[in-house]
C-alpha cells in the first residue's frame, strides 16, 4: 500500500471508532423492510484511483442501494441520451425539499429539476432506451454490476417491500405523465426504478463506484472507460447540488465533495483524481442521510484535506 493509502486506512479506523458509539437518528421505517436492518452495523470503504482497497468493519455487509442507484441510472442516461437531452427533459438545479416532493412538481410545472429526487429518477429511468420493461430493467442491473466490478443482484425481499408500499411513488409517476415528463409507459419506470433501489451493494462495491466517477468513468478495478470523461462533472454536479437532498448546501459547505446518500444507510463520496469513498450506517437523520456515515467521510475528507473548494 503507498504511504498516502496508508495513511487514509489509518484516519479510517479512528473515523469508526470516533462515530460507532453515535446512535443518533433512526432506520428508515416507510420501506418495512429497512427497519429490520441492524441499526449497529458500520462499515467505511475506500477505493483508490489506482485500483487500491481499504475496507473498515462491516464494509462487506450488503445493503439496499436505495437512492444511490439515481447516479448510476444517470451515468447510463447520459451515456445513451447525452448531456443536452437529460438537462432539458430532467433538469439540473438543486428543489429544496424532500427527496419525494410532490410539491416540487407542482412549484416547476411538473418538472422535476435533478435526476436524483424520485421524481427526477423515474423520468430519467424512462429515458433508458428499450423495448419493454424487463430489457430497461436488465440494461440498469448490468450497469449496475459494471460499475461495482462485481455481480449485482436484485433482493426480492428488499423488492417485495418497496414495491407493496411505493403508492406516493407512483403517484408522482403519474403527475409526470401529466405535466409531459415521463417518458415511457409511468407504471413501468416506477416498477424499474424500484427495482435499481432494491438491489444490494456493499461498500466496497459502492466505493468503486465512487472511484470510477473519481477516475474519469475508468472502473480502476476493470479497467473498463463505463462512462465517457465529458459526462463525470454533469454527474458530480448532480450530486453536489441534490445528493444529500435538502441538506446538499450543508454538506457541500462543511465536505466539499460530491455525495449521495440513500435510505438503506449508504453514503456515497467522490474524491476527484483521488478515489471513492462509501459509508455505510443505517440509522438516518430526518432528511434520509446516514447520521454515522455522513460523521465517517466528514472526519476522513477534512482530514485529508479533500476539500474541493
Ligand atoms: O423511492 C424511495 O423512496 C426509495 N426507494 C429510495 C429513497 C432514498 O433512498 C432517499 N435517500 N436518501
Amino acid at each position: 500500500m503507498s504511504s498516502l493509502n496508508s495513511n487514509i486506512a489509518a484516519v479510517m479506523k479512528q473515523a469508526v471508532e470516533q462515530c460507532k458509539d453515535n446512535k443518533g437518528g433512526e432506520n428508515a421505517s416507510y420501506i418495512p423492510f429497512l427497519s429490520s436492518v441492524p441499526s449497529e452495523l458500520i462499515g467505511l470503504a475506500f477505493v483508490s484511483v489506482t485500483g487500491e482497497v481499504i475496507k473498515i468493519q462491516d464494509a462487506d455487509y450488503k445493503y439496499a442501494l436505495e437512492s444511490i442507484s439515481k447516479v448510476l441510472t444517470l451515468a447510463l442516461a447520459l451515456e445513451e441520451s447525452g448531456a443536452d437531452a437529460i438537462h432539458t427533459k430532467v433538469g439540473a438545479e438543486p428543489t429544496g425539499l424532500p427527496f419525494n416532493s410532490v410539491m416540487a412538481l407542482e412549484l416547476h410545472q411538473g418538472m422535476p429539476l435533478t435526476p436524483l429526487v424520485n421524481a427526477g429518477a423515474m423520468a430519467t429511468v424512462s429515458m433508458i432506451e428499450a423495448t419493454d420493461k424487463e430489457q430497461r430493467w436488465n440494461k440498469i442491473l448490468d450497469f449496475q454490476s459494471e460499475l461495482t466490478n462485481s455481480k449485482i443482484e436484485l433482493s426480492d425481499e428488499v423488492n417485495q417491500s418497496e414495491q407493496t408500499t411505493n403508492e406516493h411513488n407512483r403517484a408522482i409517476a403519474y403527475l409526470l405523465q401529466s405535466s409531459g415528463r415521463m417518458y415511457s409507459e409511468p407504471m413501468e419506470a416506477c416498477d424499474v426504478y424500484t427495482r435499481q433501489c432494491s438491489t444490494l451493494i456493499n461498500s466496497v462495491e459502492l466505493a468503486t463506484v465512487g472511484a470510477t466517477l473519481a477516475n474519469g468513468g475508468v472502473n480502476p478495478l476493470s479497467g473498463k472507460q463505463l462512462i465517457k470523461t465529458e459526462n463525470i462533472p454533469h454527474i458530480l454536479a448532480e450530486m453536489v447540488m441534490e445528493g444529500l437532498y435538502d441538506t446538499s448546501g450543508d454538506w457541500a459547505y462543511d465536505v466539499g465533495l460530491p455525495g449521495k446518500s440513500g435510505v438503506g444507510g449508504g453514503l456515497l463520496t467522490v474524491i476527484p483524481n483521488v478515489g471513492g469513498i462509501a459509508a455505510f450506517s443505517p440509522r438516518l437523520d430526518p432528511y434520509g442521510n446516514s447520521v454515522r456515515g455522513q460523521q465517517m467521510i466528514k472526519h476522513v475528507a477534512r482530514t485529508m484535506g479533500w476539500n474541493l473548494f
